[in-house]
């Protein structure tokens, strides 16, 4: 029995170089890195150059991740960028990174589930690639969120950051015998009842312009726990894992609380939680593979480990991928 995997061949980041911490936001935001700092977890956070798009974060990150895997941009033949910060309304900024990566084979197409994208994104591949689409896929989370942004808001400018991270998953055919390895089981969810609870208020259907992120923090922080939990406990009972099982939690970066929240009621130990908000801030898509290029760069996930990621965003979307790595 053939058993088709997509297994992570390597990870790679990018952060932009400016670094804006929480004592300059304050002074120009009625803020203090105090406030920041107990309500969130966040220390500072990357904010794209002028002239530095999206695509740009997503090549930088891409190529990292092939120089980790030993690959070349020949190799890639599915390319997909979970983005809400596209570079332009259209085309995908997919296709503009599989240009900028002088690929002309294959395919490349983004996915818009906000902080969710990144885990949207893995098992879309995973799916593609089971049903003989794709052989290699850059899976992508990049965003400059920091443009969405009215930095007049502090209830909003101090939450968000820029940074993009990628990981490639190749397909595998796993000889009898041989261990479970790569992408074990997602779970995807959304409940668009939810919509105008973090959104951005603007677009090329209604107003014509880009707008700025709008949310109803408490509301979008009394979700959370709950749907993060529900999702990677669906994922779990797919494989037949318990918590217990996870050498490691890779949740979405939005609030230190949150998943400090949503580690102990899975009880999960503090020490198996990757947590990266401190100095990434919250990302969006490019939170989960930036905290996985953190945490695999410094040795803590390594080959065999079982890794769960996490997202939830506005939609809502939320959803959990468990990965044999
Ligand atoms: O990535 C997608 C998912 N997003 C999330 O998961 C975000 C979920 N929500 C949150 O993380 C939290 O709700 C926030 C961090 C957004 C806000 O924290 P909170 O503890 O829920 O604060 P709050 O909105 O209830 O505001 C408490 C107080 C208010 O003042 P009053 O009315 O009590 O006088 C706010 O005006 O804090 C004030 N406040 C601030 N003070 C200083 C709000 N923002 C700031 C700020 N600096 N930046």
């Amino acid at each position: 029995m053939t058993r088709i995997r997509s297994i992570v061949r390597g990870v790679g980041a990018y952060l932009p170089q400016k670094v804006l911490t929480n004592a300059e936001l304050a002074k120009t935001v009625d803020t203090s890195d105090e406030w920041i700092q107990q309500r969130v977890g966040i220390k500072e956070r990357h904010i794209a150059a002028e002239g530095e798009y999206t695509s740009d974060l997503a090549v930088a990150a891409a190529k990292n991740a092939l120089a980790n895997a030993g690959l070349t941009p020949d190799d890639i033949d599915l390319i997909i960028v979970a983005t809400t910060t596209p570079d332009y309304t259209f085309p995908a900024a997919a296709t503009l990174v599989q240009m900028k990566l002088g690929i002309h084979h294959g395919m490349a197409f983004d996915i818009q589930a906000v902080c969710s994208g990144f885990v949207y994104a893995v098992a879309t591949a995973d799916s593609y690639i089971k049903n003989g689409l794709g052989t290699r896929a850059l899976v992508i989370g990049a965003e400059t969120f920091s443009r969405l942004l009215d930095w007049t808001d502090r209830t909003t400018c101090v939450l968000f950051g820029d940074g993009a991270g990628a990981m490639i998953l190749e397909k595998v055919d796993l000889a009898d015998g041989e261990p479970e390895r790569g992408v074990l089981a997602s779970a995807l969810r959304s409940d668009g009842h939810h919509w105008d609870k973090l959104y951005v208020d603007g677009g090329p259907s209604t107003t014509g312009t880009t707008g700025h992120v709008h949310m109803q923090g408490p509301e979008v922080f009394r979700h959370a726990v709950g749907k993060i939990t529900d999702v990677v406990y669906s994922t779990l009972e797919k494989t037949g894992y318990t918590v217990g099982d996870l050498d490691w939690f890779v949740p979405h970066q939005a609030n230190r609380r949150i998943i400090d929240g949503a580690g102990a009621k899975l009880g999960l130990p503090p020490e198996k939680v990757v947590v990266t908000v401190d100095i990434h801030a919250n990302t969006s898509a490019a939170s989960v593979p930036l905290a996985l290029s953190v945490a695999t760069a410094d040795g803590r996930i390594k080959q065999g480990d079982l890794v769960m990621l996490e997202a939830m965003g506005g939609g809502f979307t939320w959803g959990a991928s468990l990965i044999r790595w």
